[in-house]
């Protein structure tokens, strides 16, 4: 009788645990909710565990989807967050640099450089660091190569609702729900700080995701996730997301206007974009990315180098420019700090 009790007993700890590893239930509810509405993504709240945002969804998805000889495509460039990961797990000459052109990935030159990968890491709303949409050919491409070889697609959404022109488009993992594991986060629309994000995993996976969560740090904190639930139910984010797209766009726009006030254009030149929350800014033959954006920490400017983000780590000179929370006097301030080094160096 003991033992049956305590059977019992152990049994709804675990299914407790498990429930727990994937995130609590209302914002798991209150995310596919949010996510079918706003994104066209395809999920019940079963499908949703929580993450400590983009960053550890792109971990699980290594460890879960990746064995040790499967080989994998990533854009070229692509976000560090990925490329790192997968380098730190190597082998490194299992990651397959797929270019990226005007319209996203290109997925003929993956097929012609590895068909089978097991996976492809991509960032069809907005590629980064370069920011043009993924077009609808290469996402009918790319995803008619994952079902014909039975690859995973991970999507990283990380800052669609930062668009400003038009509609987006709606996301990948609405076109083939059953192969694209979608990663979210919170980290751009409220504040990195945060830490939570999401993965929406189709069936298949959902258990082998929420077991690689509790051997990686058991479940996320609790008590944010109930008030970002709330927050999320009462209409505060979608009120939020509306602001701070205006917010967003004025800024941007002011970046814009700084830059090509200042900065000469035969020096450096800013990469059409119409989403998100930083810039790309490509610098002229002969200037090192990453003595500028070195040159820029010591002046108190943070620049990112975009060369280290292609293949070998070696791509054309460029910086990305973050304006996410800074105001125009800030900007202008920057701008000028940029402009001296960029003059200074090739004076
Ligand atoms: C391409 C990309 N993915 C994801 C993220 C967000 O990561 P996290 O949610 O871990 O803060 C960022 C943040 O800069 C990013 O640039």
């Amino acid at each position: 009788m003991a033992k049956a009790w305590q059977s019992l007993a152990w049994r709804r700890c675990g299914s407790c645990r498990l429930r727990r590893a994937a995130g609590v239930l209302a914002l798991r509810e209150a995310i596919a909710d949010y996510l079918r509405r706003s994104r066209s993504v395809h999920c019940e709240a079963h499908h949703v565990v929580i993450t400590s945002g983009t960053q550890q969804g792109l971990y699980l998805s290594c460890q879960v989807l990746l064995g040790e000889a499967d080989s994998v495509w990533v854009e070229d460039p692509a976000y560090r967050g990925i490329t790192a990961i997968l380098e730190s797990i190597g082998p490194e000459d299992r990651i397959v640099h797929v270019p990226v052109d005007e319209e996203g990935i290109d997925v003929a030159a993956g097929i012609a450089m590895d068909a089978h990968a097991r996976a492809a890491f991509v960032t069809p709303s907005h590629q980064y660091p370069l920011g043009m949409p993924l077009s609808m050919g290469r996402r009918k491409a790319l995803l008619a190569w994952a079902e014909a070889n039975q690859s995973w697609i991970v999507e990283d959404d990380y800052d669609s609702e930062l668009r400003y022109a038009g509609h987006p488009f709606p996301a990948l993992q609405g076109l083939a729900p059953e192969r694209v594991i979608y990663l979210g986060t919170f980290s751009k629309i409220l504040y990195p700080s945060l830490r939570l994000g999401y993965a929406v995993v189709p069936d298949a996976l959902v258990d082998a995701y929420v077991g690689a969560r509790i051997l990686m740090d058991r479940h996320p904190p609790t008590a944010d996730q109930h008030v970002l639930a709330a927050f999320i139910k009462e209409g505060h984010l979608d009120r939020h997301i509306r602001r701070v797209r205006g917010v967003h766009a004025e800024r941007r726009t002011f970046v814009i206007e700084t830059i090509e006030r200042l900065i000469a254009p035969d020096l450096a030149w800013l990469q059409p974009s119409d989403q998100g929350m930083h810039l790309v800014l490509w610098l002229a033959a002969g200037l090192d990315d990453r003595e500028v954006a070195s040159l820029g920490r010591e002046a108190g400017v943070a620049l990112r180098p975009v060369s280290p983000m292609y293949a070998g780590r070696k791509g054309p000179a460029g910086l990305v420019l973050g304006f996410g929370g800074f105001g125009d006097k800030a900007i202008e301030e920057a701008a000028r700090k940029l402009a001296a080094i960029l003059n200074k160096l090739t004076k």
